[in-house]
C-alpha cells in the first residue's frame, strides 16, 4: 500500500465554528486519516487574540496572530473567521501559495465568490463551502455533484435559524415578534444586533449561492430581493392558522420565465410567506433550517437539520476538509464552480405567485361585490375569501368606529407581482376600504 505524506493543515479562527474544528481535528486524527489515507496536520490556528477564551482548549503553540506565515506553510486552508477583510485576501493568498480552502462564510461567498472561484479554477485549487448555507445541512454537494446531471427549477428554504425560532415561538405560542426575539437573544440564537437575521441579510446571502449552484449562474447578492420579518404580526400568523397556513421566512430560488418579455432566467428573493400546513418546509420548528428542492428528474427533495451551532457547522466543514485531502492524496480536478448557463437575472416582477391580502373594509351592501370587481379588473383571480365583522374596539380609528367595519381575507389564484400591486392600489383608493392591513405571498403547492 502506497504511504502519503501527512498534509499540513492550516486553521483561519477559533471562535464557534473554529474552535469546534480544531477539537474534532484532534481527537478524531487516525479516523480521519483512515478515511483521507493520508494523516491531517494541524500545524497551526490564526486568531485575533490568542489569550482569548475558548469554547474548547487548543494546544497554546498551534495559535498564532501570523495569519500569512501559516497560510504558506499549509496543504489546506480553513477559513473560518467571517467577514469581508481579511477573508479574502487570505483566501486569495492560500490559493496563490497552491493550498486548498474550505470556508463557512456565506457573507465573503454572497459578495465575491466569482472573483474567488475563478482564482481557483485558475490554478486547478479546490475551494468547498458547504457549512456556508446550511450549517451542518449537506446542500451544497448534492446541489453540485449528485443533482449534476438534472435540472434544478426552484430552491424554496428555510436558512435562517433565528428568524424561524421567533416566527415559530409567534405560530405555536402565540407570542408577539417582540418576545420571540427576547426569547431567541436569552437563548443565544439571535446576536445582540439582529438585523441581518430580522431584516433577511443572512438569508439572501444563502439565497445568492444557492441560486448560483442551482442555475450555474453567478447570482450576486444585490440582485436577492430581500424583505425582512420585522413587520410580521401576531395578527396575520393568526390569519394564516385560520386558513390552513403557517407564516415562515423563505428563501427562493427559482427558473422562470419573464410573462412580459418570454426570456428564461432566475430570480432570487428572501421575504415573508404563507406556506400550506401540509408542506414539509411547515413541520420545520425551531431554530432548525430546511431546503426543499424540486428537480426535473428527481421530483421533490428535501435537506433537513441544523442551520447552525459550533459543533454541528463543524461536520460541514470536516466533510469538506475530507474531500479536499482526499483530492490531494488521489489527484484529479479541482471543484471548479460551473457558471455556464449564465441566465439571466430577473426582477421579482417577472415572479408569478399566490397572494394573501387581509382588508378592513366598512360592512355595507355591495362592498365584497366592489371589491371583487376590482380584482377583476386587474386580471387577479380570487381563490377563496373569509370575512369577519369586526367590533368598534378593533375597527382601529375614531372614525372607523362610527360604521360597522368587516375583515376581508382573500386568498387569489396565481398573478404576477405587477397585476397584484395594481390590484392593491386600486384597492387602496377604494371609499369602502378602511386599509390594507397585511399583503403576504403564498408559496410551494401542497405536494
Ligand atoms: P466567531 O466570531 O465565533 O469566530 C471568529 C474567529 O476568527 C475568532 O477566533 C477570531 O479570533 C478569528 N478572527 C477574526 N478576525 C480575525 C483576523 N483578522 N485575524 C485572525 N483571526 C481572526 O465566528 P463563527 O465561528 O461563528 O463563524 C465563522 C464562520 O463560519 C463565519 O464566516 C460564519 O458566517 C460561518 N458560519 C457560522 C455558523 C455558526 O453557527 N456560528 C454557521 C454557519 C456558518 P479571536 O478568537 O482571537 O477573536
Ligand atoms: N444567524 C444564522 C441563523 C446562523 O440564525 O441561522 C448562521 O448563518
Amino acid at each position: 500500500m502506497i504511504e502519503y505524506r501527512n498534509l499540513r493543515i492550516a486553521l483561519l479562527g477559533a471562535g464557534s465554528v473554529g474552535s469546534q474544528v480544531a477539537r474534532l481535528l484532534l481527537e478524531n486524527r487516525d479516523e480521519l486519516a483512515a478515511r483521507v489515507g493520508a494523516g491531517l496536520d494541524l500545524i497551526g490556528v490564526a486568531v485575533r487574540d490568542i489569550d482569548a477564551p475558548r469554547d474548547t482548549a487548543i494546544p497554546r503553540e498551534l495559535l498564532t496572530t501570523d495569519a500569512s506565515t501559516l497560510i504558506q506553510s499549509a496543504d489546506i486552508v480553513i477559513e473560518l473567521m467571517g467577514g469581508i477583510e481579511p477573508a479574502r485576501q487570505y483566501i486569495q493568498l492560500a490559493i496563490a501559495s497552491g493550498a486548498d480552502v474550505v470556508t463557512g462564510n456565506k457573507a465573503l461567498l454572497a459578495t465575491h465568490g466569482p472573483e474567488l472561484f475563478d482564482a481557483a479554477d485558475r490554478v486547478g485549487a479546490q475551494l468547498y463551502y458547504e457549512a456556508a448555507a446550511g450549517g451542518a445541512i449537506p446542500i451544497i454537494r448534492p446541489l453540485r455533484d449528485s443533482l449534476a446531471g438534472d435540472r434544478v427549477d426552484r430552491v424554496m428554504g428555510i436558512v435562517n435559524g433565528t428568524t424561524n425560532f421567533i416566527l415559530d415561538r409567534m405560530d405555536v405560542e402565540g407570542d408577539t415578534f417582540e418576545n420571540a426575539l427576547a426569547v431567541a437573544t436569552e437563548l443565544g440564537y439571535a446576536e445582540a444586533d439582529p438585523t441581518a437575521d430580522v431584516e433577511g441579510f443572512d438569508a439572501a446571502q444563502k439565497a445568492a449561492i444557492l441560486a448560483s449552484l442551482a442555475f450555474h449562474t453567478a447570482v450576486p447578492v444585490e440582485s436577492v430581493h430581500r424583505e425582512g420579518m420585522t413587520t410580521v404580526t401576531a395578527a396575520q400568523i393568526d390569519s394564516a392558522q385560520k386558513a390552513g397556513y403557517v407564516v415562515k421566512l423563505l428563501a427562493i430560488c427559482e427558473r422562470l420565465v419573464d410573462p412580459e418579455t418570454g426570456i428564461e432566467g432566475v430570480v432570487a428573493r428572501v421575504h415573508p410567506a404563507l406556506i400550506s400546513r401540509m408542506h414539509p418546509l411547515a413541520a420545520v420548528h425551531g431554530a432548525k433550517n430546511a431546503v426543499f428542492v424540486q428537480a426535473e428528474a428527481a421530483g421533490d427533495l428535501m435537506f433537513y437539520g441544523a442551520g447552525a451551532g459550533g459543533v454541528e457547522t463543524a461536520s460541514a466543514v470536516l466533510g469538506d476538509l475530507v474531500s479536499a485531502a482526499r483530492r490531494h492524496v488521489a489527484g484529479g480536478p479541482g471543484t471548479g464552480e460551473s457558471t455556464h448557463a449564465n441566465l439571466p437575472i430577473l426582477g421579482i416582477g417577472a415572479v408569478i405567485t399566490r397572494y394573501q391580502l387581509t382588508l378592513i373594509v366598512t360592512d355595507k351592501p355591495g362592498v365584497l361585490a366592489q371589491i371583487a370587481g376590482l380584482f377583476s379588473e386587474h386580471g387577479v383571480s380570487v381563490e377563496a375569501v373569509q370575512q369577519t365583522v369586526a367590533t368598534a374596539s378593533a375597527a382601529g380609528s375614531a372614525s372607523e368606529s362610527d360604521a360597522l367595519t368587516a375583515t376581508l381575507v382573500i386568498v387569489t389564484h396565481e398573478a404576477t407581482e405587477a397585476a397584484l400591486a395594481a390590484t392593491v392600489a386600486a384597492v387602496s383608493a377604494n371609499d369602502a376600504v378602511v386599509r390594507v392591513e397585511s399583503v403576504l405571498r403564498v408559496e410551494g403547492e401542497t405536494p
